[in-house]
């Protein structure tokens, strides 16, 4: 969806506002040399986390060793733990080269789990998967399912079985998780109810991104996510992760890597922080963490719009939302990401939807000018987001000297953000210096995708590549 092109009319914003417009765009505008400085130090900290562990990027390895080769076969349970459903699917990969059958069912995951007890937490997954197998299956008898377990959290994996969760993100806050193993709790859970499932992988969202997205297009290198958070795996030769020399083996192999890179430059080296990032960073359950993530994922974006705006009521002399009453702005995440959307979407001269929005939602009665400042400064947010996740993906290619590659691409400010896309694809084009005619009317070079169902599809197939490669003997 295509934000219309319409000229936005500053003629009426008076001198003080436009001054605030003119503060905010120097805030929020990161240039194309910026965005190159920062991904030159991007790549050197991906090749530090390949190397070190305990990096600030972790680039965690997942055991994932493969691509798949469209011949996988079987039933396979998938499960993706996300910020607000779980998705419970049972995919069947039949004979087919690359084809696939597919059932799935949709539980809301209550606001209070993410900040509940560990105990409440796998009681809930294990009820939802038993819930699950009754409806589907009912009165049959099944052996034990193999399931694929998408767990989009940093995790340190010695096997794809198992994974210790490094540290909570997205807002989740639970006690007593990190830096345990999550596989025994969900497991004895699930042994509770007698539920018939066996879980085969741990997988990351991108990782099932990248995998699911291969399925079907041979030249896609990378998985990504732009959703609540933000993260990009992509596959690794053995050989080129040095601390993992030790295990010897074989430099030829394949390992997909989970980056983590929501974590990018945590030590505040080079990413333009506002004194908006700071304080949503200081008013997180994880401070110091995610800083990357902090300025270009979806869980954000609304917030920071909020306490712009908060800010500029509060100085006098901008006169903004004057006299009324801003309760309900003054409450912590009550924007999301499809408020800013919206703001962006809306097709009218006048910006009559963006007024009912803020009618509405906000309760608050807004004049032209106001409305103009409100549409710029989505603009410039959303803006931000897109060119700074660029220099991820861009960091990869360059990292690994790819000059082309298709990334799959996936997660709500992706498919839904309008011009998320296309800020991102001229984002990159600056970086990566392409020449002006390159690629004209046949793609750029590197060039995103919608992906194909990671965390469905994708875990099911890394849960049938695991057993494969069981059954060949292999790690
Ligand atoms: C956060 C998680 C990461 C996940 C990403 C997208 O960054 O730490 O594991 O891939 O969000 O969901």
């Amino acid at each position: 969806r295509k934000p219309p092109s319409r000229k936005g009319s500053m003629a009426d914003v008076p001198k003080d506002l436009l001054d605030q417009i003119k503060r905010l765009e120097e805030l929020f505008t990161v240039p194309g040399e910026k965005l190159k400085e920062i991904t030159d130090h991007f790549v050197t900290e991906l090749q530090r986390g390949l190397r070190e562990e305990g990096s600030t990027i972790p680039m965690n390895p997942t055991w994932c060793m493969g691509f798949p080769d469209g011949h996988e076969q079987g039933t396979f349970l998938a499960l993706d733990m996300g910020g607000t459903n779980l998705r419970v699917c049972e995919v069947t990969l039949t004979e087919e080269k690359g084809e696939f059958d597919i059932i799935q069912s949709k539980y809301r995951m209550p606001e209070e789990l993410k900040t509940g007890t560990a105990d409440e937490l796998w009681a809930y997954v294990a009820d939802c998967l038993q819930q699950f197998i009754e409806y589907h299956h009912e009165g049959q008898k099944i052996e034990q399912l193999p399931l694929g377990f998408t767990f989009s959290y940093p995790a340190t994996q010695e096997y794809i079985d198992h994974g210790i969760l490094q540290r909570w993100t997205k807002g989740f806050d639970i006690d007593g998780v990190e830096g345990k193993d999550v596989v025994p709790p969900f497991e004895a859970a699930l042994a509770e109810r007698n539920v018939p499932i066996k879980l085969t992988a741990l997988v990351n969202d991108t990782t099932g991104t990248m995998i699911a997205s291969a399925y079907t297009d041979p030249l896609m290198k990378i998985g990504c996510i732009f959703g609540t958070g933000c993260n990009a795996a992509y596959m690794e030769d053995c050989g080129s992760i040095p601390k993992l020399a030790h295990m010897k083996l074989d430099p030829k192999l394949p390992m997909a890597i989970n980056c983590e890179y929501g974590a990018f430059d945590n030590e505040h080296k080079v990413l333009p922080r506002t004194p908006f990032d700071i304080i949503i960073d200081k008013e997180s359950p994880r401070p110091g963490q995610q800083a990357f993530e902090k300025m270009i994922a979806g869980l954000y974006l609304g917030e920071i719009f909020r306490l712009v705006l908060l800010d500029l009521h509060q100085q006098p002399e901008c006169h903004i939302f004057e006299n009324q009453d801003i309760s309900k702005l003054t409450k912590a995440y009550s924007l999301d990401a499809g408020f800013l959307a919206a703001i962006e979407e809306d097709p009218f001269e006048n910006l009559s939807e963006v007024q009912d929005l803020f009618a509405n939602t906000l309760g608050l009665t807004t004049t032209k000018p106001e409305l103009e400042l409100i549409r710029r400064l989505a603009e410039l947010i959303g803006t931000r987001a897109a060119r700074l996740s660029a220099c991820g993906v861009a960091a990869i290619c360059k990292m690994k000297g790819w000059e082309t590659c298709h990334v799959g691409a996936d997660g709500s400010v992706f498919n839904k953000y309008p011009l998320f896309k296309a800020r991102g694809a001229q984002a990159l084009k600056e970086i990566l210096d392409w020449p002006e005619k390159k690629g004209k009317g046949r793609g750029d070079p590197v060039e995103l995708f919608p992906a194909e169902d990671g965390s469905g599809v994708g875990a099911a197939l890394i849960a049938a590549l695991t057993l494969k490669r069981v059954i060949a003997g292999q790690n």
